[in-house]
């Protein structure tokens, strides 16, 4: 009996162990804080969250290492000790890279075994000395087949070496995740599945940016949940993740705190997909969800939200802004959860109007 019980124990234990690890991951109700909004790391009410990123490392192309500028350092460096206080629960990632950050850098890291480890080894040092409790890639995007297999590579190899790091200092192992296009393909080319599904906790589907007055003569819903007959939709992007083979709880689906202005080509044209004559407002029609709150604070514009789409805009004269209020945030947060997501993330926490959005968020979601 106790030789029975002994074996049953000997053969449970592990799979206890690994089902922890491979089921045990909470749910994450994320947002992006970015340097460049000179948002105050101490405003953000990190109770919110379960989940902050720190953005963005930056890529060395010459030492293949992560780097964060000097005029970061401090606020990178004392992130998460400033966010911790409020909800000692919350976890932090240093994410690397960004839109802004050149491409090219990242396919040549990538290609050879030697630059990834340097880039490797030193994301690892530089999450331990700053105390983050993971890393976030954000290389927008691999664009060619090359680059999407070296990406499965560094993915796999990093996570390789978060392991080791992990065993050998017997600290808990860093998080890692990444950001990615809102489809499996960026465009027709497939994103390394197997090496995301092995080696990352989870990615951030970025369900944003569909419409804009830089890339759309017309106006737009620029995140839409629901786009009927495109594959230009938040529901279409998650779809084809999990069709790909990623399972439904390692996708996060992202939205913006912010939204783009048009300029009508007619006033009375104002709805989606009415011809436009660029951007208004700032040069590239971008505006965050506060400046939006003012905005129809005092110009009372006509406030529309498309629960067929799932997207508030607005209108007044030849202005037409495109964007997501709590109604749009309330019904994708269902929808994740619903759909049994592992969560939601926002770009980025210092756009939002006095915590309006955050606070729908984690309310929809509760705890
Ligand atoms: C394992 O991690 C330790 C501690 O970070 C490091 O010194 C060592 O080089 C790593 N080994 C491998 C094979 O990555
Ligand atoms: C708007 O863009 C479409 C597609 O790029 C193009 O066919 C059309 O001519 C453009 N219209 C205007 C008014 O610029
Ligand atoms: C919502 O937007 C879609 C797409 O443009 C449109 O077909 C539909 O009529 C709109 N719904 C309402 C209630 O305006
Ligand atoms: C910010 O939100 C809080 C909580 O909803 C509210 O009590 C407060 O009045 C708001 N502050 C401003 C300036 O709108």
């Amino acid at each position: 009996m106790a030789a029975k019980l002994l074996v049953l124990l000997l053969f449970s234990f592990p799979f206890l162990l690994q089902f922890r690890f491979s089921a045990g991951q909470n749910p994450v109700r994320a947002a992006y804080w970015s340097a460049v909004s000179e948002f105050p790391v101490s405003s953000i009410d990190s109770t919110l969250f379960t989940h902050l990123f720190c953005a963005f490392a930056d890529l060395n192309s010459q030492t293949n290492r992560v780097t964060v500028a000097p005029a970061n350092q401090a606020r990178f460096s004392s992130f998460t000790s400033t966010v911790r206080p409020r909800n000692p629960n919350v976890k932090t990632l240093l994410s690397i890279g960004g839109g802004s950050s050149p491409p090219a850098a990242f396919a040549s890291m990538a290609s050879q075994a030697s630059s990834r480890k340097s880039f490797i080894d030193s994301s690892i040092s530089l999450a331990r000395s700053y105390n983050f409790d993971g890393l976030d890639l954000d290389w927008e995007y691999p664009s060619t087949q090359t680059e999407m297999n070296n990406l499965g590579l560094l993915l796999n190899e990093w996570k390789t070496a978060l392991n080791n790091e992990s065993t050998v200092t017997r600290r808990a192992r860093l998080l890692l995740s990444a950001a990615v296009f809102r489809n499996s393909d960026y465009y027709t080319l497939p994103y390394p599945i197997p090496a995301i599904r092995n080696s990352l906790d989870w990615i951030n589907v970025m369900a944003y940016d569909f419409y804009g007055p830089g890339w759309s003569n017309v106006t737009g819903p620029p995140a839409a949940l629901y786009n009927p007959g495109t594959q230009v939709s938040g529901d279409y992007g998650i779809r084809s993740w999990i069709r790909s083979g990623i399972p439904a709880n390692k996708l996060v689906l992202g939205f913006p705190f912010y939204g783009y202005a048009w300029r009508l080509a007619n006033a009375n044209n104002n709805g989606f997909f009415a011809p436009t004559s660029g951007a208004a407002i700032t040069p590239g029609g971008d505006l965050g969800y506060g400046r939006i709150r003012a905005f129809i604070a005092q110009n009372k514009p006509v406030q529309v939200y498309n629960a067929t789409v799932v997207s508030n805009y607005c209108y007044g004269g030849t202005t037409w802004i495109g964007y997501d209020d709590t109604q749009s945030i309330r019904a994708k947060v269902s929808y994740a959860k619903q759909n049994a997501l592992l969560g939601y993330f926002a770009w980025h926490v210092g756009a939002d109007d006095n915590w309006s959005l955050s606070r729908t968020a984690s309310q929809t979601w509760g705890s």
